[in-house]
């Protein structure tokens, strides 16, 4: 039986996959929410001879996409992406994001910056009115460079945290990086100041701030319903 934490998310999942169109390629984000999606569209796939060619943005989801019998192709394969959905940890009212909980934040960030139209599927839960108040910001680094940046971050104010795979061991993203998870304590005053700031420090591969990417955001409610809302430009 599923929990009232997984509705909103399987709801919002489910309503963005009636979004994908015969023919399409679909950008597949990453995380717990886009399971519902990939669920969904294998559904479509079946009941309605549905066909799209996807593009994974993690090694999960490939494997998971591949379970439930999508096509996949790889970014070589395609000069654009017509739909991407992907979930995010926190979306403000600007519809700048905070994503890479899952640590995919730099696939999914290429693919949603080759995508004419990015759908954000969450939970009431992960709209916020202040960025980083809720959660933790990624950032890929390079494990080399890691003492350098930690120091740079510090410097930025926060308070940087390298995230574990277990008690002796780094994670890695599928790239073979790190992540350093930063909070921010008052949360994230200028979201474009800081992206900007992070991108110049040398071995930061990239930051899980999203901004100007999301098109639309659809966000499930407790009662099983959804509400989709549009960027305004
Ligand atoms: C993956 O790295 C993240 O960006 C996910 O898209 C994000 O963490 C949302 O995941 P959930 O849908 O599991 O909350």
């Amino acid at each position: 039986m599923e929990t009232t934490v997984q509705d909103p998310k399987r709801s919002a999942g489910r309503r963005a996959a009636e979004m994908v169109e015969n023919g399409m390629t679909v950008g597949l984000g990453t995380g717990s929410t886009v399971w519902f999606t990939l669920e969904r569209l294998g559904e479509r796939i079946a009941e309605e001879g549905l066909e799209l060619r996807g593009v994974p943005t993690s090694r999960d989801t490939e494997g998971k996409a591949r379970e439930l019998g999508l096509d996949l192709v790889g970014l070589g394969d395609v000069s654009e992406i017509d739909l991407t959905i992907d979930g995010a940890d926190e979306i403000d009212g600007a519809f700048r994001m905070i994503k890479g909980g899952g640590g995919a934040l730099l696939r999914e960030k290429v693919v949603a910056a080759m995508s004419r139209r990015e759908v954000i599927v969450v939970g009431a839960n992960k709209v916020v009115e202040r960025l980083g108040t809720t959660f933790m910001l990624p950032v890929e680094v390079v494990p080399f460079a890691r003492p350098a940046v930690l120091r740079s971050l510090v410097d930025l104010g926060c308070e940087p945290i390298v995230r574990q795979a277990g008690p002796e061991a780094a994670f890695r993203t599928d790239n073979g990086n790190e992540i350093v998870d930063c909070r921010f304590p008052e949360g994230i005053a200028e979201p474009e100041a800081l992206e900007a700031a992070l991108a110049a420090i040398p071995g930061v591969v990239e930051s899980g701030l999203f901004i100007g990417l999301a098109h639309a955001v659809v966000i499930g409610t407790e009662d099983g319903g959804c509400e989709v809302r549009e960027r305004d430009s």
